[in-house]
């Protein structure tokens, strides 16, 4: 096991200024200062919490009331979704979405680069002891944190038999009012609409949101934009390696229900993820890699 210890993190990787590690309830989260930007990222998951480019409302959001503890899923952010998405095929006991997402992750570099701050996560099979993990196969996320936000998923096949994985990026976005938004970039995507059941449409025009939404677009290849007037920013979403972009809003009931949104806080963030899932999973060849990658922008 790696040594999740703050102050030791900091002694290897720290940037004075700039990259700091601190405890917050028993995880070890990055700070990153930038001129560009802010951003927060928890060891546990490799999971960015907040990324606000500099004299911006965050982009991504966290709920005010998300709980960080070892173990325990972190309400907002990015969540890495893998090797599974939503719940298991067979097995209803194993957690929701995979197991990347509450496991120690190893940080493996820092690089305090002139226009953003990157950092190279791992995750192996030996850091979660137990887990269902596919065989013999390694994960690396690599991030950019600057005026723009890159975020890419590496998983490489080191077994000997084809690898099939669902995966996604599930990034909860901050908006001024969800009913406002529109979400462009999906027109003429079919869908699996999980709310109706499994029933599945295609998609015609951008995406409104005023109930719960809880929608997989299948064949989505093409940048989508969140166009939010009330934060007069349109937010891009750029994509490689995926053909599945999941939307969410859990709407007021469901958010009471999950206990960890917050007062309000389901008008506040949409979920545009990018990834493969359903139809869309993937196989990875033995010896192979596959990149998922996503860059986020803000225009004004
Ligand atoms: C979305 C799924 O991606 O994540 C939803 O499509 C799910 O069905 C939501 O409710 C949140 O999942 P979780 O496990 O983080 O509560």
């Amino acid at each position: 096991m790696h040594d999740p210890d703050p102050s030791a993190l900091d002694a290897r990787f720290g940037v004075p200024g700039r990259v700091s590690f601190h405890d917050v309830n028993g995880i070890a989260v990055v700070e990153i200062t930038h001129a560009a930007a802010s951003a927060r990222i928890a060891m546990q998951g490799a999971q960015l919490m907040t990324w606000a480019p500099t004299g911006m409302e965050p982009v991504i959001w966290l709920s005010p009331r998300a709980r960080l503890a070892p173990g325990v899923a972190i309400r907002g952010g990015v969540p890495v979704c893998w090797p599974w998405f939503g719940p298991h095929a067979s097995e209803p006991s194993l957690p929701s979405h995979g197991f990347a997402r509450t496991a120690p992750w190893e940080l493996l570099q820092v690089e305090p680069a002139p226009q953003s701050t990157e950092l190279l996560f791992r995750l192996s099979p030996g850091d979660v002891p137990g887990a269902p993990w596919p065989q013999a196969a390694e994960l690396q996320l690599r991030l950019a944190i600057g005026a723009g936000l890159e975020m890419e998923l590496v998983t490489r096949n080191r077994g000997d038999r084809p690898l099939t994985i669902g995966q996604a990026l599930h990034t909860y976005f901050g908006v001024g009012d969800v009913r406002r938004v529109r979400i462009e970039g999906l027109d003429g995507c079919p869908y699996i609409d999980k709310v109706a059941g499994g029933r599945r449409g295609i998609q015609r025009g951008a995406v409104t949101i005023d109930g719960e939404v809880d929608r997989i677009y299948l064949d989505a290849t093409a940048d989508c934009v969140i166009d939010d007037p009330v934060l007069a920013r349109r937010i891009r979403i750029a994509k490689r390696g995926s053909r599945s972009t999941v939307v969410w809003n859990p709407w007021a009931d469901k958010a009471a229900k999950m206990g960890d949104v917050g007062e309000n806080g389901y008008l506040h963030m949409v979920c545009v993820e990018s990834g493969n899932v359903a139809d869309d999973v993937v196989t990875v060849a033995p010896g192979s890699v596959h990149r998922l990658w996503v860059g986020y922008s803000v225009e004004g």
